[in-house]
């Protein structure tokens, strides 16, 4: 083994990167992207997955409990974190999962062709040879239709990210052992957070936001670690990256946060500025790096012989579902008379307003059966117009608003008499404070009344019941029932809280589509 990658395998044997499911690499996200496109993408539900630095396996075993008919290798230099995935397939009975101490630069012949390669969070922490072997597997065991999904830091956000690296490397030199290392790290950044007083400079602010940047990982210091210690982070421009894929034969398709590095998705008068500078996507793309200051990528790629095609087409629009996490902004009936204005929000608080019937009633539709992915067929009908739906969701999806699917997430909107919740829930409820919903996303759940009540949700107890064993628990002392930071003592009041926190808590847990049919 060469020095670099002894020194990568070291560094992720001491300190493990637990990987967690990422619904950027999801097939379903995959496939549909490449749909839109104008490629014939493998159905999520029977395909081949390769995910490369697959640490310990937590994005591919989601998957793979999901889509029991598709199969998923991963590798990864370290044998520790290979080992504890292994564990968890074994724990499963998962038949559809190889998880594979290996290296990149090892993949041979004998890995035929996938459908969907991921590598995420792995390219730009390694030499540049594993970046080209990395390009090159895409190249060689990439099917015909299939799209690659690579994650990089990217410049120019990472030039300011880059001078943190570099003082806390300075700041941790000669110190050998890594939890050290972190907390020295994280003891810099807020010491010289501190130095700034109220000052608003450029350097001030900076420094303050990277202070906040580590706080929000302060319970994650693996992240922190691996983010700005690792011995290699070589980050490089979008257009650098399109460039590399190009000599591999790879062709850019789009980001998979698909709506991130879109030029007309900036307000008007920037985006029209953006298409005076160049014709070439690439090129527009970088200009919104710059306007974004963008450090981080999730870019797609697939075979340069392929011809790409974005133009919405009705018959993929029948094929796909579409969910979203968009509402009204204001509670009652939406207004979907003509020239009504009315305002949504979306989940990360933008808000927009729409005077056009359909656009509202498909929107007002939508959020009524969230988080539910709606077919296509059943969105035309409350809509009213097939080729106007078509038109509006794909407009809708480009800026952000909602997903679309070609494999809905399972979930149901509505608490059932006896409310289930998925096994993979379930037991990490049990493990820990994160569970992965039906949508795809990790969710951190603190409350420890929520906790207990998703371990509890097999399908087998109604709203009684579930009462019963929260009383059980308070009784028990293993949880602590309060109202107003108050001990709840008053037997007679105990049950009338405890049905308000259920009650709580799974109209939650249906929002966050945590419950299925
Ligand atoms: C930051 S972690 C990311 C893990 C996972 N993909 C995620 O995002 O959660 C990088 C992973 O790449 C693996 N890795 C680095 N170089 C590698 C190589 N040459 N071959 C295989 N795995 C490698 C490391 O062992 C580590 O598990």
């Amino acid at each position: 083994m060469r020095d670099a990658e002894a020194a990568v395998r070291e560094s992720y044997e001491q300190v493990p990167y637990p990987s967690a499911l990422q619904h950027f690499t999801h097939p379903d996200h995959l496939a549909t992207l490449a749909l839109l496109h104008g490629l014939s993408p493998a159905p999520p539900q029977r395909c081949r997955v390769l995910e490369l630095g697959c640490a310990d396996g937590g994005n591919l075993i989601p998957m793979a409990i999901e889509l029991p008919d598709s199969e998923f290798v991963g590798i990864d230099l370290s044998p520790k974190q290979i080992a504890s995935g292994v564990a968890q397939v074994e724990a499963w009975k998962l038949t559809n999962v190889n998880l594979r101490t290996m290296s990149i630069l090892d993949v041979g012949a004998d890995f035929v062709a996938f459908d969907f390669i991921i590598c995420h969070g792995v390219f730009s922490w390694v030499t540049p040879d594993v970046q080209q072997k990395i390009l090159d597997i895409c190249r060689r065991h990439l099917a015909p239709q299939g799209v690659a999904y690579i994650s990089y830091n990217t410049f120019p956000g990472w030039h300011l990210r880059r001078m943190v690296r570099d003082m806390v490397l300075f700041h941790t030199e000669n110190v050998e052992s890594p939890d050290e290392r972190s907390a020295r790290a994280f003891e810099l950044v807020r010491f010289l957070a501190g130095t700034t007083g109220d000052a608003s400079d450029a350097h001030a602010l900076f420094l303050r936001s990277t202070h906040e940047h580590f706080e929000e990982y302060a319970d994650r210091p693996h992240y922190l670690m691996h983010e700005y210690l690792e011995q290699t982070n070589a980050p490089l421009y979008f257009r650098e990256f399109a460039s590399l894929a190009a000599s591999h034969e790879l062709q850019y398709v789009c980001e998979a946060e698909a709506h991130a590095a879109e030029a007309d998705n900036l307000p008007a008068a920037i985006a029209a500025k953006l298409h005076t500078y160049t014709e070439d996507a690439i090129a527009l793309e970088q200009y919104v790096d710059f306007v974004v200051n963008r450090a981080f990528r999730r870019s797609l790629l697939t075979h340069d012989s392929s011809r790409l095609d974005r133009t919405m087409v009705v018959s993929r629009m029948r094929q796909l579902h579409a969910s979203t996490t968009t509402r009204p902004a204001e509670a009652g009936d939406v207004d979907t008379r003509p020239g009504v204005s009315v305002t949504f929000r979306t989940e990360r608080g933008k808000t927009f307003t729409s005077t056009h019937p359909i656009a509202k009633r498909v929107l007002a539709f939508l959020a009524s059966v969230a988080p539910r992915a709606a077919s296509f067929a059943e969105i035309s009908t409350a809509g009213g117009d097939e080729a106007v739906v078509a038109d509006l969701l794909h407009a809708l999806f480009w800026s952000g608003v909602l997903d679309l699917h070609l494999a809905p997430p399972a979930c149901v909107s509505t608490v059932s008499a006896f409310p289930r919740a998925s096994l993979l829930a379930r037991r990490q409820a049990d493990a820990g404070l994160f569970v992965t919903n039906q949508r795809r996303r990790v969710l951190k759940l603190d409350d420890p009344f929520a906790r207990f009540i998703l371990r509890q949700l097999d399908g087998t107890h109604d709203r009684a019941s579930l009462v019963r064993l929260l009383d059980h628990e308070a009784a028990s002392a293993r949880l602590d029932l309060r109202v107003d930071d108050q001990p709840v003592r008053d037997p007679m009041r105990i049950p009338s809280v405890l049905q308000a926190i259920l009650d709580h808590h799974l109209k939650k847990m249906a929002e966050y589509a945590l419950l299925v049919a």
